[in-house]
C-alpha cells in the first residue's frame, strides 16, 4: 500500500520505528563504547556495534528508496512556514543521518585497514591504510553523531507540539492509523 494523506503505508510506519529505535540505541551504544577502556569486553561489543551498524545502513537504504518513491509525508495541519521549512529539513537530516552514520564508521574501519566482520555472515574487507578516510569518517561520526542527537531532540518536541498543541493527528498517523483528513487543504 502507498502513504496516503489520511493513512500511511505499513512499510513507512515499520522502517520509521525500526530505524527510529535502532538510531537511538546504535547512538547510545556508541557513546558508551566511546568512555570503554580497551580490552576484550570492548573488542566483542565493538563486533556488535560495527555488526548492526551494517544492517541498520540496509534498512536505511531500503527505506531511502521508499522515501524517494513516496514523498515525506504531507503536514497535517497549517503551520508557520518557518516549523514547516525546519520539520523538512530536519527530517532530510535524519534520514541522511541513518546513512552517514553507518558510513562513516565503515569508513573509520577500513581507514585503518581493518575489515568488518558482519557476524560471520560475510565481512567487508579493508585494503590497505588510508588516514584521511579514517580521519574523515571519525570526524563525521563524532560530529554527525552528536548533530543527529540535537536533530532528534527537536523531531522529538515537534512530534509531543503536534500532538499536544496542534492536536492534528501526526502522531497517530506515524502509529499507523488511519486519521480524519488533514487540514491543509
Ligand atoms: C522516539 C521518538 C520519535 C518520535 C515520537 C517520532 C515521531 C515521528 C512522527 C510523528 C513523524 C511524522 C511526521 C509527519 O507526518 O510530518 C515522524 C517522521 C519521521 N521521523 Fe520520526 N520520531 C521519532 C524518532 C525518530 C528517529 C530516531 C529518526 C531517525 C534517526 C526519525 C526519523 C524520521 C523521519 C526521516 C521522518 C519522515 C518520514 C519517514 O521517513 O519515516 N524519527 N517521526
Ligand atoms: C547506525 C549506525 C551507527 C551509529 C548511530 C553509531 C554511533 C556511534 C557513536 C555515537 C559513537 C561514539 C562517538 C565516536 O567515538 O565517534 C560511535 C563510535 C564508534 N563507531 Fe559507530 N555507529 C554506527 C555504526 C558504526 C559502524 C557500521 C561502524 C564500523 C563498521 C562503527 C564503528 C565505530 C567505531 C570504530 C567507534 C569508535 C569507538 C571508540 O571510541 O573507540 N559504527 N558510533
Amino acid at each position: 500500500m502507498k502513504d496516503q494523506s489520511n493513512k500511511l503505508s505499513s512499510m513507512t510506519v515499520g522502517l520509521h520505528w525500526l530505524l527510529a529505535l535502532a538510531m537511538i540505541g546504535m547512538l547510545a551504544f556508541g557513546l558508551i563504547l566511546e568512555d570503554m577502556a580497551k580490552g576484550e569486553t570492548k573488542s566483542f561489543l565493538m563486533w556488535w556495534h560495527k555488526g548492526l551498524g551494517v544492517a541498520v545502513l540496509a534498512f536505511a537504504l531500503w527505506r531511502l528508496g521508499w522515501r524517494l518513491t513516496q514523498g515525506f509525508p504531507v503536514p497535517m495541519s497549517k503551520v508557520p512556514a518557518w516549523q514547516e521549512i525546519t520539520a523538512k529539513i530536519t527530517h532530510w537530516f535524519l534520514l541522511l543521518g541513518t546513512l552517514f552514520m553507518p558510513l562513516s564508521g565503515i569508513a573509520m574501519s577500513l581507514g585503518k585497514n581493518r575489515p568488518i566482520d558482519v557476524f560471520g555472515l560475510f565481512a567487508i574487507p579493508a585494503f590497505g591504510e588510508n588516514e584521511f578516510l579514517h580521519e574523515a569518517g571519525e570526524v563525521i561520526h563524532g560530529l554527525g553523531g552528536n548533530l543527529l542527537i540535537a536533530a532528534i531532540i527537536l523531531h522529538v518536541v515537534g512530534a509531543v507540539k503536534h500532538r499536544i498543541v496542534d492536536n492534528d493527528g501526526t502522531m497517530e498517523r506515524m502509529a499507523g492509523r488511519e486519521v480524519p483528513n488533514r487540514q491543509t487543504a
